[in-house]
């Protein structure tokens, strides 16, 4: 028998066995004549004690012989510590050795395998299966796991079934850039990698499975960063019969859940806000909720006044932060040399304090009276000792830079609390979005959503302004998730394709197998998917995915561990019929 117990498993109730233990040595620390090992594998840490003179000189001899992370297997009995370590579960004995087996050596790990280590990122990446030795990462898997276990109970109470869709499949629009697979036995013709299994699941609906779910892999060739990676999960669903209040109400619950059972937290209401709004209040479409500082819209108190900055601009926009009228000239021109980030964009700066006296100061007491700013004050419902900041310029710009400056106030002024859950539902999306560089329209979401009935008649002549059946669920103003109510309908998804401009053809040699589906009774449905590697780094606390992730990719998208992506030989490519137009790039990548 390799192990009796695990190295995180023996109490005080133990004393007196004998037991066998296998794991990694952590430490060793030699103090002479009494000698410690710090024992560890997954469940925890156990100390092996030996003293000079009473333990067993060869095995004296032989423990001063390990390194550290070598495997080795003890034999002993279990005693009551003398100093207790109430900081560890197994901190009231140790274990007196009467055996040691080396399982394995090893060599000296290039960083520190403790909870607080000396690897730098690229080292550890490198080495990820040491990473992931240590106790903080594997705590990370160890909720991501958690959370998996426990969508799945919760969705099968549902009644939802897991259903796995292929992963070689064709092209399906999601906004992103396809990975694509080469095949073999159809030289020149390629499988994408799925986006997300968005078809299927609709197919499956058509198959009248009713409520299907999938922790499931999705695959996109995009930008990376923090929260995104090329290869993520999602907990995919899809739901037949279904409106959009049913969705939320389900998914809701779902999300209840949870946090309930995962992290003990109620997570209090599910508000609910409009794109318009969100983008008006927060200029956001995945605003933080967690503190309020709502923009406010100041052009008729502001415009006409002589300020050209301000009468020139589509928006004049303000923000009230609580208890800033005591920031120094310092503290402002940081502020302003943070929205000049190019990642930013602002052009500058407008402040109004209101003093703790009453009185008002602001950066343009030159064009406007105290009872100008007090009427913006007012208006931003700011009191003494509040900071008024404002922006101007064009619509979209300026709520971009005020939803970068309100989230670094909310940062500054501690209102971004990680114990603190604000869920939101974002809905009433537009169904299109222009893009000037190709000059078309694009699914804000994707091309099978569903128009909302009351802006049907728009879709033609004013496809701009038509709203989408879809919703995002925020979380701390992370976008956890999206989904929609479908298109079932043969001839609108046919109509919808036209106004993404796609020819009839295209459509049908793209999205022929589902329009054609929909032709034998599909039924009414929706669903959602929920980011699940975000869910699991808002649970830990943490903005970065990758962490929660056992072998992610680093931001260029490789695996350094494995060294990934990476060439492939001649005859491999020739069997696949591809041929290198650039050989020297191939060589030197
Ligand atoms: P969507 O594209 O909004 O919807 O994706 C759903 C959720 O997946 C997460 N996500 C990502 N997470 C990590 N890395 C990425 N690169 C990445 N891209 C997306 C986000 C996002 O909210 N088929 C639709 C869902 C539906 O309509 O039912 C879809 O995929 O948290």
């Amino acid at each position: 028998m390799l192990r009796t117990h695990t190295c995180g498993e023996l109490r005080i109730d133990d004393l007196n066995k004998k037991v066998t233990l296998s794991g990694w040595v952590q430490r060793i620390r030699d103090k002479g004549a009494l000698i410690w090992i710090d024992l560890r594998d997954r469940y925890g840490i156990t100390q092996v004690f030996l003293e000079e003179g009473k333990s067993d000189e060869s095995l004296v001899k032989q423990v001063r012989e390990l390194g550290r992370e070598f495997v080795i297997q003890v034999e002993g009995n279990v005693i009551e510590r003398a100093s207790k370590n109430p900081n560890i579960p197994t901190g009231d004995i140790e274990v007196v050795p009467y055996r040691i087996e080396i399982l394995n050596t090893s060599k000296i790990p290039p960083f520190t395998i403790e909870d607080e280590t000396d690897g730098g990122e690229e080292l550890r990446m490198k080495y990820r299966y040491l990473d992931l030795r240590r106790k903080p990462v594997r705590t990370k898997l160890e909720l991501r796991h958690r959370l998996a276990l426990e969508t799945r109970k919760y969705l099968d109470s549902q009644q939802f079934i897991e259903i796995e869709t292929p992963v070689l499949i064709k092209s399906t629009p999601e906004g992103a850039r396809d990975y694509v697979v080469p095949s073999r036995m159809s030289p020149g013709q390629f499988y994408a990698l799925p986006q997300s299994p968005q078809t299927f699941k609709q197919l499956l609906m058509v198959s009248g499975y009713d409520r299907y779910y999938q922790i499931v892999k999705c695959f996109r060739d995009e930008d990376l960063r923090a929260d995104r990676q090329p290869e993520f999960t999602q907990i995919d669903c899809e739901m037949s019969f279904v409106d959009q209040d049913d969705v939320l109400q389900a998914f809701e619950g779902m999300t209840r859940h949870l946090f309930k059972v995962v992290k003990d937290v109620e997570v209090g209401d599910f508000p609910r806000i409009s794109y318009q709004d969100a983008m008006k209040y927060y200029g956001s479409d995945k605003p933080d909720i967690r503190f309020e500082m709502k923009f406010v819209e100041l052009n008729d108190v502001a415009q006409g006044k002589g300020f050209k900055v301000f009468d020139n601009a589509e928006l004049v926009v303000g923000i009230c932060a609580k208890g800033c009228a005591s920031y120094s000239r310092k503290d402002l021109d940081k502020l302003t040399d943070f929205l000049k980030k190019p990642q930013v964009g602002a052009k500058g700066l407008v402040y109004v304090k209101i003093n703790e006296d009453g009185s008002l100061k602001s950066s343009v007491d030159k064009f406007y009276s105290e009872e100008d700013l007090k009427e913006w004050a007012e208006k931003c419902n700011a009191k003494a000792g509040d900071l008024l900041l404002i922006l101007a310029g064009e619509t979209d710009a300026t709520r971009f830079a005020m939803n970068e400056l309100r989230l670094e106030m909310g940062k500054r002024l501690n209102l971004r609390d990680r114990s603190v859950f604000k869920p939101l539902w974002v809905v009433d999306f537009p169904l299109l979005e222009w893009d000037e560089e190709t000059q078309r329209y694009y699914a804000m979401h994707h091309p099978f959503t569903s128009p909302k009935t009351e802006d049907l008649n728009k879709l033609e002549d004013e496809p701009g302004s038509v709203r989408a059946n879809a919703y995002d669920l925020v979380i701390n103003g992370v976008e956890i998730g999206g989904g929609s109510i479908r298109i079932h309908n043969k001839d609108l998804q046919k109509k919808m394709f036209k106004v993404l401009g796609f020819t009839g053809e295209e459509a049908q040699n793209q999205f022929g197998f589902l329009m054609n589906a929909f032709e034998y009774g599909a039924p009414p449905h929706g669903g959602i998917a929920l980011g699940f590697d975000r869910l699991v780094a808002l649970f830990g606390g943490s903005d970065s995915i990758r962490d929660y992730i056992a072998f992610p990719k680093n931001n260029a998208g490789r695996d350094v561990m494995i060294d990934s992506p990476s060439v492939v030989s001649e005859e491999q490519l020739e069997e696949l019929g591809l041929k290198i137009v650039n050989p020297k790039s191939q060589a030197s990548s």
